[in-house]
C-alpha cells in the first residue's frame, strides 16, 4: 500500500566538516555501507521500492552509489570480495531511484514539498537517513498505516535536556505505544516542551502534506517546516505518532555516530 519513500538528502551535514566538503553526509560509512544503504534496506524490507531522493549541489556521489560499477565488478569477478557488493546490487535491481535537486536549503518542509513530482498523489514515507534505525521501523509503521490511514511519525522518548533537538509532540495514548497528536513544537526551548516525545526521522505522509506545505510560512530558524505542517494536519485531520520497537542512532552527531559503528560492528563480527 505504501510504494513509495522519499530520502531528503540535500543538507550540507556541516556537523561533520570537513568530511562533508566533499561527501555527502548520507554517504558517510557505519562500518563498510553509507547511511542510506542502510535506510533503503529498511525500505525494502517495508516493501518499498520506488525511492526518491531530493538532493543538492555535491550530491552526486548518492547516484553513483547505487548505479552498476562495471569496472569494479570486473576487477574483483571469481574473487570472495564479490559478495560486497551483494546486497548493493540487489538494491539496484530491485528498486527504482529517481531524484531531484533543491535549488535553496529552505528547511525539512521545503525540501518534501520539493519532492513532490517524484511522490504524486500517493501517501509515501519520509527516511531521514542520519536516523539510523535497527528493527524495520518502516515495516511497523507501515503496518500501522493500514489500521489508521492517515500521517504516521515515529517518536521516541529522550532525555528531557535534548527536547530543544527534535519536533516534539503531545497527544493521547490511544493504545499502547500510539498517540493521536494533539499539539507539536520544532525545537522547543527545554522548559516549553509538551513532552519528551521526540519525532525522529521516520515518516509515513499522506499526499495532503503538499498543499499543507505550500501553505506553510517559515519557522523555526526562519525554514519551512515539516512539524508546523503535520500539527495543521493533526488539527484539521488526524495524525498518529507512533512509540516504535528497536533502536535508533542519531548519525548527524559525532557521539551517535560512533555508538552505531560499534553496535553495527558487534552485529557484523556475529554474522547478524
Ligand atoms: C528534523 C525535524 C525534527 C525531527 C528530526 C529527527 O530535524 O525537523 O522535527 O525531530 O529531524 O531527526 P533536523 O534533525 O533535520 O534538524
Amino acid at each position: 500500500m505504501i510504494k513509495k519513500a522519499l530520502f531528503p538528502a540535500a543538507g550540507y551535514g556541516t556537523r561533520f566538516l570537513p568530511a562533508t566538503k566533499s561527501v555527502p553526509k548520507e554517504m558517510l560509512p557505519i562500518v563498510n555501507k553509507p547511511l542510506i544503504h542502510y535506510g533503503i534496506k529498511e525500505c525494502m524490507n517495508a516493501g518499498i521500492f520506488e525511492i526518491g531522493f531530493v538532493t543538492g549541489r555535491s550530491k552526486r556521489a548518492i547516484e553513483d552509489y547505487l548505479d552498476k560499477t562495471p569496472e569494479i565488478e570486473n576487477a574483483i569477478k571469481g574473487t570472495n570480495k564479490e559478495k560486497l557488493l551483494e546486497e548493493v546490487n540487489e538494491m539496484i535491481d530491485k528498486c527504482v531511484f529517481t531524484y531531484v535537486r533543491q535549488k535553496e536549503m529552505l528547511g525539512l518542509g521545503h525540501a518534501v514539498l520539493t519532492g513532490e513530482p517524484l511522490i504524486g498523489n500517493n501517501p509515501f514515507a519520509v527516511v531521514l537517513a542520519d536516523d539510523l534505525c535497527d528493527g524495520d521501523v518502516l515495516n511497523q509503521m507501515v503496518r500501522l498505516y493500514k489500521k489508521f490511514k492517515c500521517t504516521i511519525i515515529a517518536i521516541e522518548e529522550v532525555k528531557k535536556e535534548e527536547v530543544n533537538k527534535y519536533g516534539v509532540i503531545n497527544g493521547k495514548e490511544i493504545e499502547r505505544d500510539i498517540f493521536l497528536v494533539e499539539d507539536m513544537i520544532e525545537k522547543p526551548e527545554i522548559d516549553k516542551a509538551p513532552s519528551n516525545l521526540a519525532i525522529i526521522g521516520r515518516y509515513i505522509l499522506t499526499p495532503d502534506i503538499f498543499d499543507l506545505l505550500r501553505n506553510t510560512k517559515p519557522g523555526k530558524g526562519g525554514e519551512i517546516q515539516l512539524t508546523d505542517a503535520l500539527l495543521k494536519q493533526a488539527k484539521e485531520g488526524m495524525v498518529i505518532a507512533y512509540k516504535f520497537k528497536g533502536k535508533r542512532f542519531d548519525c548527524g552527531s559525532v557521539d551517535g555516530f560512533i555508538e552505531a559503528t560499534n553496535y553495527f560492528y558487534e552485529k557484523m563480527k556475529n554474522g547478524k
